[in-house]
């Protein structure tokens, strides 16, 4: 969800209300996505990176995350929406932890649609954490190294159960991934439109998808 700081500077405004912003475009493609049959929806709303920001500004995005869980977690529930929140809880507030508990028991048994909130998130931690993980079921004699593959790493990241993203859509324009589901996205398509986040809506998420429509997937093997 890039761009809601240039979007807000555009505009004269601080950079925090861009990020306001952009919490009302990501409520709009979530109440988008049914309608194009998408079940899963991953966002990335704060990076491990992102400490490196000024303190006001990591505070905004904070207050942020327990502005959305207080005003929509009901209502997402009542959807039908299973809340998931993917990343590290290290250099978390206990009322964040809180917020990120209550918001996943409550919503653990929806199945509708399933919103992933990648916070405190990147790529790379989630797979030091996995190994780590699996390290230490080796160390215990639960498993044996040759037994790690893809299916038990792919197991014992944060993304564990959510299947492999067929399209990432990056906004504003900038051509990178940026630590983001650097397991999951092996075989992702990618978008890059233009727009600021805040400005991102359904007709920009259609036009994502008719591109990733007219593509063909091949997995690394030949066309059929
Ligand atoms: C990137 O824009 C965006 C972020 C770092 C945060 C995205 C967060 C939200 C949309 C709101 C948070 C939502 C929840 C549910 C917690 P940028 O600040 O890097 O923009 P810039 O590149 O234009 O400066």
């Amino acid at each position: 969800m890039d761009g809601n700081g240039r979007w807000a500077e555009a505009r004269g405004l601080p950079r925090a209300a861009g990020h306001r912003a952009g919490v009302d475009a990501l409520r709009r493609v979530v109440d988008a996505c049914p309608e194009f049959g998408i079940e899963h929806l991953t966002v990335y709303s704060f990076s491990t990176e992102n400490w490196a920001r000024p303190t006001a500004e990591i505070n905004a995005l904070f207050d942020l995350l327990r502005l959305f869980v207080n005003r929509d977690l009901r209502r997402l529930h009542e959807a039908g929406v299973r809340i998931r929140i993917l990343g590290s809880r290290t250099g978390l507030s206990d009322d964040i932890l809180e917020l990120i508990d209550k918001s996943t028991t409550l919503t653990a048994q929806n199945n509708r649609f399933h919103l992933n909130i990648a916070f405190n998130y990147g790529g790379r931690t989630e797979l030091v954490t996995a190994f780590q993980a699996l390290a230490r079921r080796v160390e215990a004699g639960e498993l044996s190294a040759d037994e790690i593959d893809e299916t038990t790493i792919s197991q014992a990241i944060w993304s564990a159960g959510t299947p492999d993203p067929d399209l990432i859509i990056r906004t504003s324009g900038e051509f990178r991934l940026s630590n983001f589901l650097l397991w999951s996205s092996a075989y992702s398509e990618l978008v890059f439109p233009d727009a600021w986040w805040p400005d991102f809506d359904r007709d920009h998420l259609a036009a994502a998808l008719a591109s990733y429509q007219a593509r063909t997937r091949r997995f690394g093997g030949l066309q059929k």
